[in-house]
């Protein structure tokens, strides 16, 4: 059997860790969901998810991949397979396999856009508007702007036409990904995590400070701190209503990589006796200090204090490709030096992509090493190729994106997270999965979370399923565009696609 690949410094593990789990979710995702959700009051039921669900899930995620690394399998199939000798187990964990790479296939695209605004803004080639032009004039140069880059301007047409930079940026950024999955857990993630998250890092702190040193710009009594008011005075109200205690959750799940598979990858490349509960408490404060100080500090307080508060409410409200491709790029660009901080933040976004894109293609590779015995090369290159052809889906059918994010980006992310509870801990056992969990701990964690991860986790997942399904899925089965659909077939057809792959890869197991 060969030697299985691990990492080699901790430091490098725990920032590929944190790179798998910082993302566009922490500048962009979690900005609007906090502001949209009641400002400092989001933050209770987010505190509560982080400390309920998100730190319980890492430390499950974390020593279910460690378990199954003892026995070679890097994928949720083999490792289900062994924490619960039902031949359903593996086909369960077909969601942790096909999901992160369906996920990839429209998350490259866009992390593709971050490089493609990044080099635009660093050659000045992005638009520019005067000082206080409104909201409509911005929306107008920067909305068509981005509209052109990605082709959404096709009319009724259900193809779209992203221009030419685009498609080749897409191809660049792919090889990038591939070039550096190639490469291997220590030679490739783990030395690309060493450079880029320091990085990452550092372009945000630069920003922050930018950010809230702006005083004044427009009216003197509009202030950069009144864009940090309005994120963070609590609106009580909204504790209230269940769909903030949802977004919440959902953030927690989003933000930190949770329920995707990725986690379990990346640690079943650890030793047996290597510490996980430190790690996994470090990676997840990593992750929520780039969201809620550092994510929290750049485009909404920058927004509030260029536009005033009912202006940055609505930026909020159009979403977060918006606020990142639109809004923000004005901002930067009524600054001196603007190209420079435009740079710096499309920058900042590719580095918190790419670490995530990474994470969520190796699932795909080391099921290809791990149960085919294919070589690393040959499964990153071959995977490369699979994701170049469909992610065409998401570069060019109208709808599509959308859907596939619909799915494997939320749905599907909180089933996954309840099954492997569920195997982990109730199938596995709360006892042996308490053990696995502490087994070479640098820290001790405190009881109260066996009762948590025993209790009080699978409820709140199975709620929170519930009433995600109630809220959601009679309106998006309505909805029935075809480019909805062309989405749909694919998943359905991948899916079973790899369901036969996962019965393939265990019959030759049985035989060896
Ligand atoms: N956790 C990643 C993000 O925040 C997927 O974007």
């Amino acid at each position: 059997m060969n030697k299985r690949q691990r990492w080699a410094t901790r430091i490098g593990l725990i920032l590929a860790m944190a790179g798998n789990a910082v993302g566009l979710g922490n500048f962009l995702r979690f900005p609007v969901q906090a502001a949209k959700n009641g400002g400092g009051a989001f933050m209770i039921p987010y505190f509560i998810s982080l400390f309920l669900l998100g730190i319980p899930l890492m430390w499950v995620e974390w020593a279910i991949g460690r378990y199954g690394g003892k026995f070679g399998h890097g994928t949720s199939p083999g490792m289900f397979d062994k924490l619960w000798r039902n031949p359903l187990a593996k086909y369960l964990g077909v969601i942790g396999l096909a999901g992160p790479i369906a996920i990839v296939l429209y998350y490259t695209y866009i992390e593709s856009w971050t490089l493609g605004y990044a080099l635009y803004a660093l050659f000045g080639k992005l638009p520019t508007v005067a000082k206080g032009a409104s909201l409509q004039e911005i929306n107008n140069t920067f909305g068509s702007f981005l509209n052109n880059y990605a082709g959404f301007n096709s009319g009724s047409n259900i193809f779209l036409k992203p221009s030419v930079f685009a498609y080749l940026i897409f191809l660049i950024t792919l090889g990038l990904n591939v070039f550096i999955l190639a490469r291997g857990i220590s030679g490739g993630i783990e030395a690309f995590a060493k450079f880029a998250m320091p990085t990452l890092f550092l372009f945000a702190i630069i920003l922050v400070i930018r950010v809230l040193t702006l005083g004044s710009p427009v009216d003197p009594n509009v202030s950069v701190l009144d864009g940090l008011g309005f994120l963070w005075n609590p609106d009580f109200s909204s504790l209230l209503n269940p769909n903030v205690w949802l977004a919440a959750a959902g953030q927690m799940f989003f933000t930190l990589s949770v329920g995707m598979g990725a986690i379990l990858t990346y640690a079943s490349y650890l030793r047996e006796k290597d510490d996980i509960a430190l790690s996994g408490l470090s990676t997840a404060s990593l992750n929520e200090f780039a969201e809620v100080v550092l994510g929290g500090s750049i485009a909404i307080p920058a927004a509030v204090a260029f536009f005033g508060l009912a202006n940055a409410k609505n930026i909020a409200a159009s979403g977060a490709f918006s606020l990142a491709f639109v809004s923000v790029p004005a901002i930067f660009s009524f600054l001196p030096l603007g190209f420079l901080f435009g740079f710096l933040w499309f920058a900042l976004l590719f580095f918190a992509g790419i670490t995530s894109s990474l994470a969520l293609t190796q699932p795909a590779i080391a099921f290809l090493e791990d149960e085919f015995k294919i070589k690393r090369k040959h499964a990153a290159i071959g995977i490369g190729i699979f994701i170049f052809i469909f992610a065409h889906i998401s570069i060019f059918i109208k709808g599509a994106l959308d859907e596939l994010d619909f799915w494997v980006g939320t749905f599907f992310i909180t089933l996954f997270a309840l099954m492997e509870t569920i195997i982990f801990i109730w199938i596995f056992g709360p006892d042996n999965a308490w053990e696995e969990i502490n087994k070479g701990a640098d820290i001790k964690i405190p009881k109260i979370f066996y009762f948590i991860l025993k209790y009080v986790t699978p409820v709140i997942l199975i709620v929170i399923f519930t009433a995600w399904i109630f809220q959601n899925f009679g309106s998006v089965l309505k909805e029935a565009s075809p480019g909805k659909w062309i989405a749909r077939i694919f998943l359905i057809s991948f899916f079973v696609f790899t369901g036969i792959l996962v019965y393939f890869a265990f019959k030759k197991e049985k035989k060896t």
